[in-house]
Order: C-alpha cells, then structure tokens, then sequence
C-alpha cells in the first residue's frame, strides 16, 4: 500500500478501547473537533445486526453529540453498515462508503461468496462536502506488460507523476477486521491530516459486550416468509413487455422466476426517455419497495433476487429486503472510473438476496462449459489492455483468480461505439457473470428496468429464459431490435459507427469534429503559459501568452477546467520509473 497525501500533517493517533456502548461517550472530546475511527467487531451475522437497532440507536446519540467539526469514520460489515446509516443519518451527513479490501475472504457457506470487503463509511458532524487532504494512490504496474494497470491512453499529460486520485475502494490495501486494520487507521491519519483536527481516536469495540457475536457463522434462522413452489415452469416463451414495471410484474404467477435482477433508475436526474429521474426521495423509496416486494413474490425459493444501485441507495434496498427475504451477498462491482474528483464514488453495491435459504449457487457447484470463463476474474496486478490479456494467454501466464464479492475486472462501458442510444447500459460481462453465477441454462430470469436490454440480450445469448420489462417505447424497440441480431446469429454488443444521442453525464457533448491542433497540445500549451505567468492562466492570459488561437479552446474544450487539465499536473509514464534497470526487470519474475 502506498498513498501520498498532499500538505498533510498526519494525525497522532490515540487508542480506546470499550467493553459497552455506554463507555464511548465518556472517553469522546466534545469539544475539539477530532477525527473518529470506530471499528466494529467482525464475524457478526444478518441475525446479530437485526438484534442490535437499540445499540446502534444509542451509538448514533453519542455521534449526535460530537463535536459540529468531527469526522465520524466506521468499520464494519456491509450489513452492519446498512443497519446503522439510518440511525446515523439522523445526527450527522453521510459522505462516502469505502469499500476496503480484507485479506482472504471468510465464509463459504452455501449460496454465499467468499467476502472480501468491509464498508468503511465515512460521515462528518457538519454539513457540506468532505475536508481531505489531496491523496493519491501510487501507481502499480502489471507484471507482464509493465504498464499501469489502469490504460490512461492519450490522457497521460493530465495525471500526477505518482498516482490517481483516490476512489471509494480500497484494494490497494488488506486488512483484517478482526486483528490488523492498520493500512486503514494509516491513510486515515494522512486524509484527515488538515486544520483542524491533530488526533485520530481509534475507538476499538470489538470486545463491546452488546455488540459480539451471538451466532455462529453457520446459524440459520428460520427464513422470514415461508413459501412452497408449485407452479409449471413460467413462461414458456421468453419476452419483453413494453410497461411499467409494477403493472407487467403483476400478472407473473408466485414463485416462478429463477432470477429477478433490477437495475433501476437511480432517481439522480438521468435524462431518460419516459421517466421523470428526480423524484422526492420518500416517494422515490416508496415506489422501490413496491416493485422489490413484487420480485420477492415472483422469485422462486431458494433463489435470488439482485438489485444494483449506488452504496446509499443499496442501504435502503437492503433494510426493505431484510424484512422479506434472506441476505445473501454484498456484491461491490468496481466499476473502475478514472478519479478526477477528490474522493472519487467509482463503486456500485450488487444485494443479492435469497428467498429462505438460498440454493448452492449454480455457477460453483455445476458451472456450465464455456461460462467459467465469465466466473474467473482477473488476478488483481494484471492489467485489462485487450493486447496485453492475449499476449498473457501465449506465454502461458495464469492471470486467473477465484470469484468473491469484490468485483473489479469489468470497466463500465467507456466507449461510445459499444452503445446504444440509451444513457446508461451495463457491461454485458456484469450480467454474464451474475447468470453464470445464479442461474442454470433454460431458467428464467426477469428485468424490470430492461433499458437498451443487456441482460434480456446475454440472457438470450446465455440460454436462458427471460422477461424484460421497460416503461420507455423506444428502449423496448432498440432492445427487441438487437433481440432479432441474436436470433440471426449477431452480436448485438459489437462496436458501432453511429454516435449515440444519449448520454450517461449532464456535459453536452461536443460535435464531432477534426482537430487542426490535438487537445494534448493545447492544453500542453496552457501549462506552458502557467509556467510564464506563475498560475493557472485565465483565457485571457492564453490568448495573451498563447500560440494558438484562443477560438480552438472555446471549440475543442468542454470548460476552462478541462483545457487547464495539465497545467494543474506533473504528468505521468506509463512504465514504472525504474523500467529499464535490469534488476527491476529481475524482481518481476518475467522476462521478455
Ligand atoms: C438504469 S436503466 C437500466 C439500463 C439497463 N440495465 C441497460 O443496461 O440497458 C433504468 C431503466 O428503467 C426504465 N424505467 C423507469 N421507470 C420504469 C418503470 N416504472 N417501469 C419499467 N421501466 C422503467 C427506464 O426507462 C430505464 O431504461
């Protein structure tokens, strides 16, 4: 692990530890502002968290009572996590879910994956975005190309020389929640290391009396509902149902969906074709219950039921789930974003939830021939360059890891020639992987917010039965459109020409065009321009100092920002610094 935190004076740090909730308040500086670490005991099950509310009600008072500068951090399980956040909510403001990564991932018991994540959450007593200190996180490089794991193609110019940005997962480090946490109380000392704030309390509560584990791993409770399967295989024929989703949901029989996956709008005023985006947030949740109790009723037993959203959201899905069905796996999907931001969100949480006691999960225990390709991930280390994963397989290099509910080797989909006009797809590899996972050939699985049909399209790819269900006329068409390119033999997931209309982000998109001078050299020409006037030059000053006629920025750049994009930074290789040095070569263990 290695971060580097601009300007940051590290925090000292003061170890605590608690044998009951009680005790903590007595030991919290009410009135200097500080930073908080409080680390949760690890172990604890859905049924410990169930029990805890009256705790974690009383731990949320304390924090309420912090002082109005403090910085609450928490480790703990996803779980816990979702528990807590509402009590938190009340007295401070939610700011980021981390996900960290954990060294080898416990638990294995059926239906579950092995877990390599804890949630770190971070919140903070007064309102307004987060004060951190600029980190990066250094650069790795993959082990048989020697690049950097990430591709920065032609935007080398506009990263730091020794790393991004940070986003909200953690695996560049790993810990153990139960022992060794260390990496974590690091980083935060150094994120946290500005005015105001000269110590970390890391309060300890794993031996909290009222927080320890009181079942063991392979407790399993009685399932909430309980329901008996006996209807004939549904459907027969595989759909798409141009509708609301409540309305089509409705008329499918109880338990007859092997399967239910919803990808819903995330009420974050994505500009979708029928659909109202920025609902208020009760009647937004609301609306979400209604259609998740529905999948609960449609799903099979034994069976699950996945929604993906971002962390927050995930949180409330998960507290009206809880109630109805069982909890099966807190799935986070790095989506791998390239950091501009200070703290980037870069992760989507995957619940999986099963009705009473999920079956063994298909893609472990009998995986079909040709899908293991989609349920082996990358080795962390390796990079994802399409050359370099083909050069891997020649020489023989196992590049290969086993599956747990840390997903980081699918990039959501960057390109504009994978997409469609629809705002916002899923990488066709994410559903490939969840029915490899969840389902058996010929099961039936069901979308309720179908889009532009990714998962209808893998599923009629895959073999299995599906039902799509999408509100937006023209979505259905493009979806039953690229349904006909499966049923001729097609890839409807092949690059394209055209440029979508549609758009994931609110920045107009600019129009295609030729540049007579590249985008690199003009905002090469803005640092240089810094460099004679000492800052950031304003338009003005480009056009004073400049080369290049001021007309080509206003064209080429989306904001003064982007055309200042090098000029804030040092530049990056794409090979490590000591590339070339033989003994370097040596320590990688491969020759070229
Ligand atoms: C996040 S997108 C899903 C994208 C899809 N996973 C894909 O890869 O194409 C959410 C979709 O839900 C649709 N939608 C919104 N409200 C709906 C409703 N009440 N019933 C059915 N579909 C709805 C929107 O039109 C949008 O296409």
């Amino acid at each position: 692990m290695a971060h580097w935190s601009e300007d940051a004076v590290r925090l000292s740090l003061v170890k605590e530890q608690v044998t009951h909730v009680s005790d903590i308040e007595a030991i919290c500086h009410k009135d200097v502002p500080e930073a908080y670490l409080f680390w949760f005991p690890a172990g604890r099950t859905d049924d410990d968290g169930a029990l805890s509310s009256e705790v974690f009600r009383q731990f949320a008072h304390i924090c309420g009572d912090l002082h109005p500068e403090s910085v609450v951090c928490i480790l703990t399980t996803p779980p816990d996590a979702a528990r807590l956040l509402p009590f938190l909510e009340k007295v401070l403001r939610f700011q980021l879910w981390v996900a960290v990564k954990v060294s080898d991932g416990t638990g294995t018991e059926q239906g579950k994956l092995p877990n390599k994540h804890a949630a770190l959450l971070v919140l903070t007593r007064y309102r307004g975005s987060l004060r951190h200190t600029k980190t990066r996180i250094q650069y790795t490089y993959c082990p048989a190309c020697h690049k950097t794991t990430k591709d920065y193609g032609g935007k080398k110019h506009v990263y730091h020389e020794y790393g991004t940005l940070m986003s909200d997962v953690w695996r560049d480090m790993d810990i153990d929640p139960s022992k060794n946490i260390e990496p974590v109380v690091l980083r935060l000392r150094d994120l946290f290391g500005l005015s105001p704030y000269t110590t970390l309390r890391l309060i300890d509560l794993r031996h909290c009396a009222e927080l320890l584990p009181q079942y063991s791993q392979t407790c399993v409770s009685e399932p909430r509902l309980q329901f008996a399967y006996d209807g004939p295989p549904y459907p027969v024929e595989s759909r798409l149902i141009n509708a609301d989703c409540l309305e089509a949901i409705h008329t499918i029989p109880d338990n007859s969906v092997d399967f239910c996956f919803a990808d819903p709008p995330y009420n974050l005023r994505k500009k979708y074709d029928h659909w109202n985006d920025d609902i208020d947030s009760i009647r937004y949740f609301e609306w979400c219950d209604q259609w998740l109790s529905e999948l609960a009723r449609v799903l099979k037993p034994g069976r699950t039921l996945a929604v993906l959203n971002i962390p927050l959201w995930a949180v409330r899905h998960y507290q009206h789930l809880a109630k109805i069905l069982r909890f099966q796996a807190w799935i986070v999907w790095d989506a791998l974003s390239f950091p501009v931001r200070m703290i980037m969100p870069s992760h989507y949480a995957i619940l999986c939830f099963s009705k009473g006691n999920p079956r063994p999960l298909p893609g472990i225990v009998s995986p079909v021939e040709g899908e293991m390709e989609y349920l082996t991930p990358l080795a962390e280390g390796f990079c994802l360059r399409a050359d370099c994963v083909r050069n891997r397989r020649l020489r023989g290099i196992d590049d290969s890891s086993n599956l747990t509910d840390l997903w980081y080797d699918i990039h959501r989909l960057k390109h504009n020639a994978y997409r469609v006009d629809h705002p916002c797809q899923l990488p066709p590899m994410l559903m490939r992987r969840l029915f490899a996972l969840f389902t058996k050939p010929d099961e039936l699985v069901l979308d309720c917010f179908n889009g532009a049909g990714t998962s209808t399209l893998v599923a009629h790819q895959m073999g299995r039965r599906f039902i799509g269900i999408e509100i937006s006329q023209k979505y259905h068409e493009i979806a039953m459109e690229r349904h006909t390119q499966v049923a001729r033999g097609e890839d409807p997931f092949a690059k394209r020409d055209e440029i979508p209309v549609a758009k994931n982000s609110p920045v107009p998109r600019l129009p295609k065009q030729r540049y007579v001078v590249s985008k690199k050299a003009l905002q090469m020409e803005v640092k240089r321009v810094a460099q004679i006037v000492g800052h950031l030059p304003s338009r003005e000053e480009v056009r004073e100092y400049g080369r290049y006629p001021i007309e080509l920025y206003d064209r080429y750049f989306i904001s003064w920002g982007e055309a200042c994009a090098a000029a804030r930074t040092t530049g990056m290789s794409e090979l490590p610094p000591n590339y070339g040095d033989r003994s370097f070569q040596f320590q990688l263990g491969f020759d070229e």
